[in-house]
């Protein structure tokens, strides 16, 4: 008999969960806090993506069921942790597999109480009892919100003029500083995309689609344990690149295109989010050439500037000069440097930002700005590292042979007590990607196509 493949949680993984909610429970001192997962897929858009747990309930909880909830509350003599979900049904394992149920979830997730959801109704006014504020996000979109607003709302603590504060707020500031466990997946989900990268540049050759390379670099991931991806793969040929989120996917690979790919895959919920760009024919032409050693010193050095205390606009104005500096050298922006600085001229060539935090989400929570003031980055926190030049084809002021040139470069980053550890160890190298082009042979590849 085949073994079921439940969820099965770690006795390590179960202790960070806990201390993940005993940190929440001290932040939110004598109140109560409830946190919902994501609503069911639904209707004939449900059909059409997997389900993904609300990244928030997920890092609290480590259930990834839907229809469940979580209260905390901290002042409780005897149980501050409870879960509730749906109790184990046939119908519900036929359709979709098998559930927690009550008691795997209270084993597995290291909860004090697990309850079924037909006693959410008469417990939670019981608890508010032990609470002087509400933690909890009340967007009406959100799973539960007609059933758990009447009962909050209308309580006595809110009557008493008890606040309904955002728990979203408490857990992103929590987010935002990774643990071991948060570190082991996002090390593990850079593995898997790095290797995709270096099979994509492997199997690339003209002629092919994008989607080909896409479909080579996805079953990469796939094969490799990823159990899906953190966002549509940007897979850009030639002047696609200049799109940034351009993911049609769908023209084919000229010989003198530079092709870019952006894409990553989660580990255990964390994504990836790398960018490389490599030219089909093997060989930088010298204009890619020079704009590419432009993006790779700039994103080495600004990589080179993280550690605590560091603030991403410094990074960020390092970075848009560094560029500036090298699009003057180049000769396509011809003006000062003082003077492309005042105007952000670079911004036309560099037009996002360096990075972003990185996670449970791509672009993923925790605030950069605390009280209107930037706060400088800290160790724990991951972000991406991704300077990019795009010289678009309408560009009439510089000249046609640059015309078309996207590039992008990204890494993903934490920061360290003593600096930065970089968990993206895809080829990027001029020389070490060259070697790597095209070296799955044609007939290989072939073996895998319809003739
Ligand atoms: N993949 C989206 C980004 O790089 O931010
Ligand atoms: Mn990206
Ligand atoms: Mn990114």
């Amino acid at each position: 008999m085949k073994s079921e493949c439940r969820v099965t949680v770690s006795e390590s993984e179960r202790a960070f969960l806990r201390s993940r909610r005993e940190a929440l429970m001290r932040s939110i001192g004598n109140g109560i806090a409830i946190a919902v997962s994501a609503k069911p897929n639904s209707g004939p858009a449900g059909y059409r993506a997997a389900f993904r747990q609300d990244s928030d309930f997920l890092y609290l909880t480590g259930c990834p069921e839907t229809d469940s909830l979580a209260v905390f509350i901290p002042q409780h003599p005897h149980h501050k942790s409870v879960l509730f979900l749906r109790e184990r049904d046939t119908a519900g394992e036929l359709w979709n597999g098998p559930m927690l149920g009550l008691e795997g979830a209270g084993e597995q997730l290291g909860f004090d109480l697990v309850l079924p959801l037909s006693e959410l109704d008469k417990k939670i006014p019981e608890w508010l009892t032990f609470a002087d504020s509400i933690y909890w996000d009340s967007s009406p979109e959100l799973e539960f919100y007609e059933r758990l607003r009447p009962i909050l709302q209308g309580s006595r603590l809110r009557r008493n003029g008890a606040e309904i504060l955002n728990i979203r707020d408490v857990i992103h500031e929590q987010r935002l500083f990774k643990d071991e466990l948060e570190i082991g997946h996002l090390q593990n989900a850079n593995d898997i995309a790095s290797r995709a990268h270096e099979l994509a540049m492997r199997v690339t050759r003209s002629g092919l689609f994008e989607y080909q390379i896409q479909a080579f670099l996805e079953m990469s991931m796939l094969a490799n344990g990823s159990t899906q991806l953190g966002y549509p793969s940007i897979v850009a040929s030639g002047a696609n690149a200049c799109c940034l989120h351009y993911n049609r996917n769908n023209c084919t690979l000229g010989e003198s295109d530079l092709l870019l790919i952006d894409a990553g895959c989660e580990s255990g919920f964390y994504t990836a989010d790398i960018t490389r760009t490599w030219p089909v024919s093997g060989r930088f032409s010298g204009e890619q050439r020079a704009l590419y050693e432009l993006v790779l010193e700039t994103q080495q050095r600004s990589i080179e500037m993280i550690r605590p205390g560091v603030r991403l606009t410094e990074l960020n104005d390092f970075a848009g000069r560094n560029l500036a500096e090298g699009l003057i050298r180049l000769g396509i922006i011809k003006c000062s440097l003082d003077e492309v600085l005042e105007k952000k001229r670079h911004k036309e060539f560099f037009p996002h930002g360096l990075g972003h935090f990185l996670g449970l989400d791509v672009h993923d929570v925790g605030r950069y700005r605390i009280k209107n003031v930037e706060r400088p980055l800290e160790a724990g926190m991951c972000l991406t590292v991704e300077p990019g030049l795009y010289i678009q084809p309408s560009f009439a002021d510089v000249d046609s042979r640059w015309h078309g040139i996207g590039i992008r470069i990204e890494d993903n980053i934490l920061v360290t007590a003593d600096g930065h550890r970089n968990f993206t160890s895809c080829s990027k190298k001029i020389d070490d990607v060259e070697s790597l082009i095209g070296t799955v042979r044609p007939e290989e590849l072939n073996r895998f196509l319809l003739p």
